[in-house]
């Protein structure tokens, strides 16, 4: 049978959607009287639509992204120290092919992971490949590569996507051999690649943090050549409630971060 003939043929071609689609569109096309221009547009969409969808999936299962989390559900009315408008030029993804970085900066819980996971949701949405990794998986990660030698093997994890995001830099104390490797990424993606950060630290602590303030100096001087750095400076989301309510009553967390270069 002619039906059957061209469902196979589709397949044949690797058009799997448009061989399971081809008995439902044809009746469309009949009902709607489609040109067959008209019917071949809307078969060949339903492929590339597929198509689409399957490789945003995996884009999004290989990106490791933690959470869901998406610029359309951040309050910005909580936070008014950020630009609006700067972030949603950010989320236009112009800066990834210009290979510049964002640096998230601000004191715990006022939505910079939030932020950075919801640029990679853009970025994965407009078709681009995103790695996420927290700083300190980054460098168990690259200790244990080292140690094994297969360091070099392992760069490629961190080099080739289009975005990549390290979350929390910060929280732990870098020590030389992890000061150098962190150094030694962020020299093989300069200019090359995109880098979105997050830190609790503003860049006058960085020095302290890598036990090394020329290596910080050196690796701050690469990050922000091509840098938009966003410090937010308000309180933490996270505690919004408890502290509206006067029940959290510790030491202040919210202070603000103070980054030595905007
Ligand atoms: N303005 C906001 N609107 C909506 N949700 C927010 C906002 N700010 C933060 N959140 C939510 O609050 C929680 C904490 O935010 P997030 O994890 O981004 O903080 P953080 O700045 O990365 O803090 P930390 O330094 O502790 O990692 C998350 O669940 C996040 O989705
Ligand atoms: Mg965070």
């Amino acid at each position: 049978m002619e039906l059957e003939r061209a469902q196979q043929q589709l397949e044949n071609l690797g058009l799997e959607k448009a061989s399971l689609a081809l008995d439902s569109q044809l009746e469309q096309a009949l009902k709607n009287q489609s040109t067959y221009v008209e019917f071949l547009n809307s078969l060949l969409q339903s492929e590339a639509d597929e198509r689409r969808k399957r490789s945003e999936e995996t884009r999004l299962k290989l990106s490791r992204l933690p959470q869901k989390k998406l610029l359309s559900d951040f309050n910005f009315e909580f936070q008014p120290s950020l630009d609006e408008r700067q972030i949603k030029e950010l989320a236009t993804m112009a800066f990834v092919h210009r290979q510049e970085n964002v640096i998230f900066l601000g004191p715990p819980g006022v939505g910079k992971s939030h932020l950075a996971i919801g640029l990679a949701s853009e970025a994965i949405q407009q078709g681009m490949s995103v790695y996420f990794v927290s700083m300190s998986r980054l460098l168990a990660d690259l200790s244990k590569a080292a140690k094994e030698g297969r360091l070099e093997r392992r760069w490629k994890i961190y080099q080739r996507p289009k975005l990549l995001l390290i979350d929390e830099i910060g929280y732990s104390q870098l020590d030389r051999v992890s000061g150098n490797l962190f150094f030694q990424l962020i020299c093989s993606r300069y200019e090359k690649g995109s880098i979105v950060l997050t830190s609790n630290k503003g860049f006058t602590e960085w020095g302290e943090l890598m036990g090394d303030q020329a290596l910080a100096t050196a690796i701050l001087d690469r990050l922000l050549h091509h840098a938009h750095v966003v410090n937010i400076r308000g309180g933490s989301y996270r505690l919004r409630a408890r502290t509206k309510a006067g029940l959290y009553a510790g030491p202040n967390p919210l202070t603000d971060v103070d980054p030595n270069r905007t």
